[in-house]
């Protein structure tokens, strides 16, 4: 059965006018590694901290500014908004078809709440906490080409022409604010597009960027600003000590105008000077280590990196079942220093390389005939993508000490090609080769076409509708006297990124179903419920 809303009733929490408490018994487990017995020996020991949420109720009036706001994303979610707000429908060749937000774990996904009369009970993943109705979002936002939103929805040909039309009228006004363009960062073939441009030095960039967030808020009237960026990928930037890794060296370098600040580091150094979340969705390494260490000592929320759409997050499901089952996917081939052919092996010497050949494998192709494939098109840009892309397995490897050695790394290869025809309907096509039972093969092959746009629009709208609301949560343990908010570096965003960022000396959770239990969970910890366990002991 399903229910639209519900509210607890039990001594942890407590509903206020302006705020929800909770108290939450955190039962977790510590392991130790000590001499017992004269040898040493791991030792679990379960514990109980006790936590206490305040999460303030009050729902803000949300300005969303999205960098690279005139590109397919940009334009399809600001499209998508409008037309859940004005509830639009429009004539497909298959039916009459609704706004709607599928995708959004927020706005479309459910959870348990419990049972009643040997039924379970569900409730939308919105009703947990208050949160920003996304079609009360105000959109604003910079993008290196000056196109309107509705030009901008035409060109990403992505949505429907029957919806397009209807939208035109709302989108027309919406212009982008000139970004930061350098051509060093991205593919050079990008740069036909820069024509709205922010000049100056980066010192002066970095102020406009924040003067463009003030005169927004004060314009459009909203309370709280989130930035994001969606704009093209960059290339990585080079991590240079004295430059771009600690806070003091960062502001230094901006103010020598140094070449090798990224744009999208120029905007979140103005995000976090201007006291605003800055969310990364492409694959760069916007966050330089002078760059989190900004965002901690202002306690400024920073979240990414690369949303996590498609074929990524179908493999943090794949690897984390076929790891999870016993089976060994992925595995590097040690062909390097076997010598002999297969018609004269040389056994004897090389007998334990030939023995360890692990024919297993994860090759992941993805043809994108989108403006980012084609700025992907470019080796620089494609290696950010490539990064971004193959530490997705790791944490799921590492966990399985039976089907691994330690540091056996999988035979992980990702190919992007750009293909102008398919447009924005990327195709991605995986194998996954794996080892099963007594040396058994097993071959799994997908194939997924699917518009990359209508994918990501609802993540970034999730991304920005959980960063708020986890600015509006404050924690503190037993043994703590204050309350403070969530570690600036967002970890509890991971579910919707590739590459989660996570605090310095934190272990990066990448199975999909930790990272959205780990979502819910935290989030009914608020409102005094336990963790969702799966045991329904009630019917055993
Ligand atoms: P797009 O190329 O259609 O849009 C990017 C926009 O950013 C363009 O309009 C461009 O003019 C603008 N831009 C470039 N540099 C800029 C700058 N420095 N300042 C302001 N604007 C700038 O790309 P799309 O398809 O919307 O993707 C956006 C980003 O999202 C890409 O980096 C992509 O890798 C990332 N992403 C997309 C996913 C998807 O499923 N669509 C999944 C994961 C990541």
């Amino acid at each position: 059965m399903f229910i639209e809303k519900f509210r607890v009733e039990s001594p942890n929490v407590k509903y206020g006018e302006h705020q929800i408490e909770s108290v939450y018994s955190y039962e977790t487990t510590e392991v130790v590694h000590e001499i017992r017995d004269g040898t040493y020996q791991w030792v679990v020991k379960p514990k109980s901290v006790r936590y206490q949420f305040k999460t303030d109720t009050h729902v803000p009036k949300l300005g969303v500014m999205l960098v690279g706001w005139g590109g397919n994303n940009g334009s399809t979610l600001t499209a998508g908004v409008i037309a859940n707000r004005e509830g639009i429908s429009w004539v497909t060749k298959e039916k009459i078809q609704r706004a709607n937000y599928y995708g959004s774990l927020t706005q479309a996904s459910a959870i348990r709440v419990g049972s009643f009369n040997g039924e379970e009970i569900y409730a939308p993943f919105k009703s947990l906490l208050p949160m920003v109705n996304p079609d009360d979002i105000i959109f604003g936002g910079w993008d290196i080409n000056s196109m309107n939103l509705a030009d901008s929805m035409a060109r990403a040909r992505v949505l429907d022409i029957d919806l397009q039309k209807q939208l035109r009228p709302y989108m027309e006004s919406m212009v982008p604010l000139p970004g930061i363009y350098n051509p060093d960062f991205i593919a050079a073939n990008q740069g036909s597009r820069a024509n709205n441009i922010i000049g100056g030095s980066k010192k002066h960039q970095v102020e406009q960027i924040m003067k463009d967030i003030r005169e927004f808020k004060e314009r459009e009237k909203v309370d709280k600003v989130v930035v994001l960026w969606t704009a093209n990928t960059e290339r990585y930037s080079n991590v240079v000590v004295g430059l771009s890794d600690t806070m003091e060296n960062l502001l230094a370098a901006l103010e020598r105008d140094e070449a090798e600040i990224s744009p999208s580091t120029l905007y979140a150094i103005a995000c976090i000077l201007e006291n605003v979340p800055f969310i990364n969705g492409s694959p760069q390494n916007t966050f330089v280590p002078g760059l989190i260490d900004l965002a901690i000592r202002r306690n400024i929320l920073i979240g990414g990196d690369d949303f996590k759409s498609g074929q990524t997050k179908m493999k943090s499901v794949l690897v984390d079942f076929l790891v999870g089952a016993g089976i060994k996917v992925g595995i590097t081939s040690i062909f390097s220093s076997m010598v002999g052919t297969w018609d004269h092996p040389s056994f004897g010497i090389f007998e334990s390389d030939l023995f360890n050949l692990q024919p297993t494998s994860i090759v992941s192709y993805n043809h994108l005939g989108n403006n980012d494939g084609m700025n992907l098109s470019a080796p620089q840009t494609f290696r950010s993508k490539e990064i971004s892309k193959s530490n997705v397995v790791d944490d799921m490897v590492s966990s399985n000490g039976i089907l691994y050695e330690p540091g056996e790394h999988p035979d992980h290869v990702i190919v992007i090609k750009y293909v102008p025809y398919v447009g924005d309907g990327k195709r991605a096509m995986d194998e996954y080769t794996s080892e099963i039972f007594m040396g058994g093969r097993n071959t799994i092959v997908l194939h997924n076409t699917c518009e990359d746009s209508l994918l990501a629009a609802p993540i970034i709208l999730d991304l920005v509708l959980l960063a708020e609301l986890s600015t509006r949560i404050q924690l503190k343990t037993e043994g703590e006297s204050k309350f403070h908010s969530f570690h600036p570096v967002a970890s509890i965003l991971s579910y919707l990124t590739k590459a989660p960022l996570v605090p310095p000396g934190t272990p990066v959770v990448n199975a999909l179903s930790k990272q959205r239990a780990m979502l819910e969970n935290i989030l009914r910890a608020c409102i005094g419920l336990a963790p969702e366990n799966n045991m329904i002991l009630e019917y055993k």
